[in-house]
């Protein structure tokens, strides 16, 4: 038997499995009953290893029921385990890694207590919605990035004079790096949000370079859509070609799907942080070596 021993969270079983075949690790399945007021027992199955454990458990939809189960899956591990590394591949609660308006809650500082709290060594997450999060760690944290997974995807598919556009400001070193990767150029555009209803728009005027050019949209998640709609929207209006959506985690809320393609989006590429019917990258590899 391995000395590694990989636990896998009901929210992330795919990478789960494939990082155990990668590192050559045991790996320990969870099966999940959800009792009718909402709480989750869990129940592994495997054996722990009491050496090296790793965990891997996304926080995507429902978050605390998902959360609470990798806070649970940590704890249990810690008792058997001396260390235990947590692969949180989608980070929620990570978008409040600040206090925008007056007595909103840092939910970030709130994770990074209870990580440690329940014995968590490292914690290693993929394309992180912002670093600034991770200043409320006190145990180790890494940060890696799926652009380059997402970038051999994008590389089969046969573009015109493809150009790289950020959504956002915010993303625009994200951007900035898929195109550097891909060896293309990149725009990024200027959004703005109304922090009390959430709603987008652009507010850039005019880009010319989009003319007649398939665009590849880059953003690090996808939620209600509104950002990649309204990006769209704009682009179209400026008579780019096809519009392409790379990003890594798709959490497609309700009918956001059905309304990014209503908006002109020919197709949606994401990775398996959120499993789904876009999720056609796979982060595995990623993760695996930074484990390593
Ligand atoms: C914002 O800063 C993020 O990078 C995403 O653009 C945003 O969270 C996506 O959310 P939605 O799909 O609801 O616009």
């Amino acid at each position: 038997m391995s000395s590694l021993s990989v636990i896998s969270g009901k929210t992330s079983e795919e990478i789960a499995r494939k990082l155990s075949k990668k590192i050559k690790a045991n790996l320990v399945k969870s099966s999940i009953k959800i009792f009718p007021d909402g709480e989750s027992k869990i129940t592994l199955s495997g054996k722990i290893s009491k050496k090296k454990s790793i965990i891997v458990q996304s926080i995507y939809p429902p978050v605390d029921s998902n959360l609470i189960q990798a806070l649970s899956l940590i704890s249990k591990t810690k008792e058997i385990s001396s260390e235990v590394i947590t692969v949180i591949p989608y980070m929620g609660y990570a978008r409040q890694d600040r206090e925008f308006l007056p007595g909103e809650i840092v939910t970030m500082k709130v994770l990074a207590k209870l990580f440690k709290s329940v014995g968590a060594s490292k914690i290693i997450t993929v394309d992180v919605h912002s670093l600034i999060g991770f200043n409320y760690f006190t145990i180790k944290s890494k940060n890696v990035t799926a652009i380059p997974d997402l970038v051999k995807y994008f590389k089969k598919l046969s573009l015109k004079n493809p150009l790289v556009v950020s959504p956002d400001q915010g993303g625009k070193e994200r951007a900035r790096e898929f195109a550097r990767e891909f060896d293309l150029d990149f725009i990024a555009l200027h959004k703005k949000r109304d922090r009390k209803t959430g709603k987008v728009k652009i507010i850039t005027k005019n880009v010319d370079e989009v003319n007649g050019r398939d665009l590849i949209l880059v953003d690090d998640m996808i939620s209600t859509g509104g950002s990649i709609i309204n990006a769209t929207q704009f682009l179209k209006k400026q008579k780019c070609k096809r519009v392409f959506v790379a990003c890594t985690h798709a959490l497609l809320m309700n009918d956001a799907e059905r309304k990014i393609r209503k908006a002109g989006v020919t197709k949606i590429v994401s990775t398996n942080t959120i499993p789904g019917k876009t999720s056609l990258v796979d982060i595995s590899n990623t993760i695996a070596k930074a484990i390593k």
